[in-house]
This record gives structure tokens, sequence and C-alpha cells, in this order.
């Protein structure tokens, strides 16, 4: 079996397809167990699983299934839900599934004049992939005028910038479900929330995640069935109408606003940190869930354990606007050791010339807890991380914490 690609979200699914088969990762990393550098399109396998959400855009779900391989993610096709925000948002629409209301532009005139009709906050997001940094909410007028100059200037973020959505603002939590789909139908995996902004308290800019937690007390089963019912079903129904077929992850990114779900946006791969919580929590088998999808026809339910886990991300100083790449990582043997830890997935990581793993990248890893509750998986997940240190590291120290204070979903809901 391969993974393609090379953080935190690749290492959880080599750690939870190993259950039951050999995996091999590429590129991977030097942190991530059965790292090659050859090319997927290179190598030979049972199944292809394509990671991140560059490659599969470009295409190369396509190459492999041209090469006569099972793959599980989508084709550029079915990608563009994720490659493009303005193409999203229009399918959402036709769909009927409930989102912010939202305009597209080019024009910065346009843009702007949209701008002032809308009220606070206002919402500015790249129409292409900007590593989850693509998206300004402001309560500043100047600010959202700045950032939309700036995109479609493509001063911030290239051509992915030059095409801009704003969006009507919303309020509430957030909540992750991943759906696997068959091209047909789906089945949701459990739920999990991730914590986007880089400091404490929701403060800072937005980054690809800084944590994140499953279960989810406020998300029981019924709010799932319904994101399946009215949110991801007619998704799929609406892609297959454009005679795209869609084997991959449905990653829906939601806020459950005082007036009921609605849809922030669609990712068209695992999230990152999420598989770290999500995946490790699966009872059944992930290679034939992954496999019965890639052909066309999930047979099996996937079942999860009531086990809570929490993963906490260590990230560069400087991280999101920098990253300070390159020192020594100390204690991740100790971290794993401790009870609770699942395991230090390994994002960010290199190897300098005595093979001693460094910083590579703004995620470096992400500490994961399990336990019987939220409060021991976060206890765990927070021991071992203080067991890791490099210069300028840097955590949240707030991650899952109200969710621990809550309880199970069970707890919640017989409040
Ligand atoms: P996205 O990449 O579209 O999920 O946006 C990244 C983050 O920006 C989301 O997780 C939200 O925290 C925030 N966000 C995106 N869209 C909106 C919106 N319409 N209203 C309020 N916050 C939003
Ligand atoms: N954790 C957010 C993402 O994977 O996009």
């Amino acid at each position: 079996m391969v993974v393609v690609g090379s953080g935190g979200r690749e290492h959880a699914l080599a750690h939870v397809l190993g259950r039951d088969a050999e995996v091999v990762v590429t590129p991977g990393n030097p942190g991530i167990p059965g790292s090659v550098s050859t090319p997927a399109t290179e190598l030979d396998a049972d199944l292809f699983v394509v990671g991140p959400e560059a490659p599969l855009v470009a295409g190369l779900a396509d190459d492999l299934r041209a090469q006569g391989k099972l793959v599980f993610g989508p084709g550029a096709d079915g990608a563009r839900l994720e490659g493009s925000k303005a193409w999203m948002k229009a399918l959402l629409v036709d769909a009927g599934v409930p989102t912010a209301a939202h305009g597209t532009f080019t024009d910065v005139d346009a843009a702007l004049a949209f701008l002032d009709t809308m009220a606070l906050p206002y919402v500015v997001k790249t129409d292409g992939l900007a590593a989850g940094k693509g998206v300004v909410v402001t309560d500043s007028i100047d600010e959202a005028r700045h950032t939309v100059r700036s995109y479609l200037a493509g001063d911030a973020f290239g051509d992915a910038g030059r095409t801009c959505v704003i969006e009507e603002g919303m309020t509430g939590p957030e909540l992750s479900i991943l759906a696997v789909c068959d091209g047909t139908r789906a089945v949701a995996l459990a739920p999990a929330q991730d914590f986007k902004r880089v400091g404490d308290d929701d403060s800072g800019p937005n980054t690809g995640g800084m944590g994140a937690y499953s279960p989810v007390p406020i998300a029981p089963p019924e709010l799932v069935a319904e994101v399946m019912d009215r949110f991801v079903a007619p998704t799929i129904a609406a892609l297959r109408a454009r005679g795209i077929e869609y084997r991959g992850v449905l990653y829906a990114g939601l806020m459950l606003t005082p007036d009921g779900p609605r849809m922030l946006e669609y990712n068209v791969r695992f999230g990152d940190p999420e598989s770290q919580v999500v995946l490790p929590r699966l009872t059944s088998s992930l290679v034939d869930l992954l496999a019965q999808a890639a052909a066309g026809a999930i047979v099996d339910e996937p079942t999860f354990s009531e086990d809570a886990l929490v993963t906490v991300v260590c990230a560069t100083e400087g991280y999101p606007l920098s990253t300070r790449v390159g020192d020594v990582i100390e204690g991740i043997d100790r971290a794993r050791r401790l009870p609770g830890v699942e395991e230090v997935f390994c994002a960010g990581t290199d190897a300098d010339a005595n093979g001693s793993l460094v910083t590579a990248g703004g995620r470096v890893l992400a500490v994961t807890g399990r336990g019987p509750s939220i409060a021991e998986a976060r206890r765990a997940a927070y021991d071992a991380a203080r067991c890791i240190s490099w210069p300028g590291m840097h955590l949240r120290s707030d991650i899952a914490r109200s969710a621990a204070e809550l309880g199970s979903p069970d707890e919640g809901a017989s409040r």
C-alpha cells in the first residue's frame, strides 16, 4: 500500500493502515517509518492513498488510475472543490447546501463595492489553494479592503488570489466531518474539532491547524446524520450531475451557527491534524474501507472506539508568518514512552548530517494522546508535548480545554 504525501496526516494514515498492511510513504519524511523517495507513479501496490490537496488538484489520482492502479482520492475534476472556492460555492448553491452568502470577484472596484454591502465580520478568501492561510476574517473594513486589493493584485498568494471570494461572516463553533465516498454514497468518520488560529483563545492568524480532538461533545450522532443527508449526499449528487465520480474524502468544514449548521468549505482530503485524532479511533479496518471506496462500493460501515484522542501541534517560532528550520528536536522518544501516548506524528521533520531529527516546516509534530475521556487524552498529549523541545517551539495550551470540561457526547446530551 502506498500513501502519497509528507506530513502529519500521512504519518497518521500510515500508522493506522499499518495495522493491516505494509505501507510505503512517498516522499514521506525522515520521521515517518517506510518513507521512500521513489515517485508514486513508479511504485506498485494494491492501493494508493493520495494525502494532500496539491497533487490531487494537479491530477495525480487520474495519472495513477490511467496506469490501472486502485486509487483512493478524487481526480482533478472532483478536487476542484478545494482547488477553487468559487467553483465549490457555486456547486453548493446548486446542490441546495446551506452556506454563507457570497460574491466572487476579479475586479477590485466591484469587490470593494460588494464589501461595503456586507455586515461584520468581513470574510475575504483566495479562490485558489493557500495552505489554509488564504482566509481573512476581520472587523476592520480597512484590513478587509487591503486584503481584497493585495489578493486581486496577486501580491499575497500569486494567482491563487487573483480571483477572490467575499462572504457573509458567520459565528458559532466549528466542526470537521470527514466523509469517505465511493462515487455514489458516503459514510461519515467520527467528527473532530480543530483549532485554526495560532494563539490561545483563538488569537492571531489562521494556520493549517494547531490541534484537534475527537469525539466532539457538541456533535451527537443526529447532527452527523443531518450533515450527511442535507450536505454530503446532495454534494455527491451534484458532482455526479457534472459527470464526476468522487472516490475519496469529502471533508466538510462546518460552522454550527444559531440558525443551524452551515458549510464553510469542502476539502478533498483527510484533515490535518484531524486525521491524527480520527483515524486511530477506528476499530474496523481502514485498509478495507479505503480499498472498497476506491473500487466504487463501500460495503462495511466504519466503527469507532469510545476512546478520546487529542493532538497538540508543536510548531516553529513565527509560524504561520515565517518558519525557522534546522533546529534539533529533543525528547520525542521519551514522549512516545509515556502512558496514553498514541504517537508523536512527524509533520515537518528532516534529518541532519548526524541523523538527528530536525525541524523542517511550520507544523513540526502532532503529539497525540488517547484516553477514556477527552480530559485524560488531553493530559497524555500535553504531558508528552512537555518532553519535547527545540529553540522557539510553540504550541497552544488550550487545545480541547473546553471540551474536556464538557465531557463525552452522551454526557452532553443528557444535560
Ligand atoms: P476555510 O479555509 O474556508 O475553512 O476558512 C478558514 C477559517 O476561517 C474557518 O475555519 C473559519 O474559522 C473562518 N471562516 C471561514 N469562512 C467564514 C465565514 N463565512 N464566517 C466566519 N468565519 C469564517
Ligand atoms: N485542519 C484543517 C485542514 O486540514 O484543512
